[in-house]
């Protein structure tokens, strides 16, 4: 046992990553390897919430998803990398907290209500997908996470889970720990269209994305549209292209101070960002096609992942027993 605290954070298995993934959190899930002890799941009970009609890609996604975390710095000697459904102790910790939590907490929850009203390909009215962030709580207390790096999005969950964590710390016992959320430090990245970034909208960026994909997304993308002229006064704040610069931490206050004196047009400001991106997508490329041809060793983690994480969860569940007098 080391005395290092622990992380936990997990995606969706359901579908590639784009640049809003890594900005977002994934960026801070390869920093924390080095001070914390991490573990890394792929989700995909909760991509079964949403994804139930058509499971055939969620189990390949997931093995996709591993080799981009493993192409962006995630090291599997360092973090555990598992599969949620690998470790049964998840669905049994799930059960025992639907026990305790109100209803009213997850009606409430603005995530709930904003996809049930959004998302209308799919039949979200079901049991398991007003539960999913009971399932999330169930993730984070199996390793007594302290710390959990995600997107902004997700704050909502981080909040249900502390309430719950002690909800049942009052019936049972100090057991479970309340976690804190981790946001990272970069501001956040828009969608090509000046939207947020998000594979439903068709507005994304993916890692790993090739050059002459690349270059026709940002030639299309979202700038100022009061800016006609390369020599018109520019607006930075709400430029698609703008918020990259601010996210690669690329010189981007003399950006703003040239955009805004009209010293530069947006078609050489996009061709800068051209650069950069081609340059920070080149190595990663090159380390996920190496990843991708060598599928034992992907097995490879995450079997072994699957093993560490269940003998954590194992004991964990053993003082929720305790606790509970089972
Ligand atoms: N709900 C998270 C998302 O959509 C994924 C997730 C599942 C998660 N379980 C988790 C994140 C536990 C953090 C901790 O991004």
């Amino acid at each position: 046992m080391n005395d290092k605290k622990r992380v936990l954070s997990g995606m969706r298995s359901t579908g590639r990553l784009h640049l809003g993934h890594y900005f977002g959190a994934l960026k801070n899930w390869v920093e924390m390897q080095k001070d914390f002890e991490c573990f890394y799941m792929s989700s995909d009970w909760h991509a079964l919430t949403t994804d139930y009609q058509d499971t055939s890609k969620i189990d390949e996604n997931a093995f996709e998803m591993v080799a981009d975390w493993i192409s962006v710095g995630i090291d599997p000697k360092q973090s555990v990398v598992f599969k949620q459904s690998k470790v049964a102790q998840h669905s049994e910790l799930f059960l025992i907290l639907s026990m305790i939590t109100p209803l009213g907490w997850l009606e409430r929850c603005p995530t709930y209500k904003e996809q049930i009203k959004e998302i209308k390909n799919k039949d979200l009215n079901n049991y398991g997908f007003l539960g999913y962030p009971v399932l999330m709580a169930a993730d984070i207390f199996l390793y007594k996470a302290n710390f959990v790096p995600v997107g902004e999005d997700q704050l909502a969950h981080l909040e249900f889970a502390r309430e719950i964590a002690r909800r049942f710390n009052n019936f049972y016992g100090g057991v479970l720990i309340e976690p804190k959320e981790c946001l990272t430090k970069a501001s956040k990245l828009l969608g090509l269209d000046g939207r947020k970034m998000s594979k439903s909208y068709g507005n994304s960026i993916f890692l790993g994305e090739e050059d002459d994909i690349l270059q026709e997304k940002i030639r299309n993308m979202f700038s100022d549209p009061l800016k006609v002229k390369k020599d018109d006064i520019g607006h930075p704040q709400g430029c698609a292209v703008f918020s990259f610069y601010k996210a690669f931490n690329a010189d981007y206050m003399k950006r703003e101070q040239e955009c805004k004196a009209g010293s530069i047009g947006c078609m050489l400001c996009k061709k800068h960002l051209m650069e950069i991106l081609s340059a920070f997508m080149k190595p990663f490329r090159v380390k996920r096609k190496e990843i991708i041809a060598d599928k034992a060793y992907l097995q490879k983690v995450i079997d072994e992942g699957n093993q560490k994480a269940s003998e954590v969860a194992q004991e964990t569940m053993n003082e929720i027993r305790r606790a509970l007098k089972f």
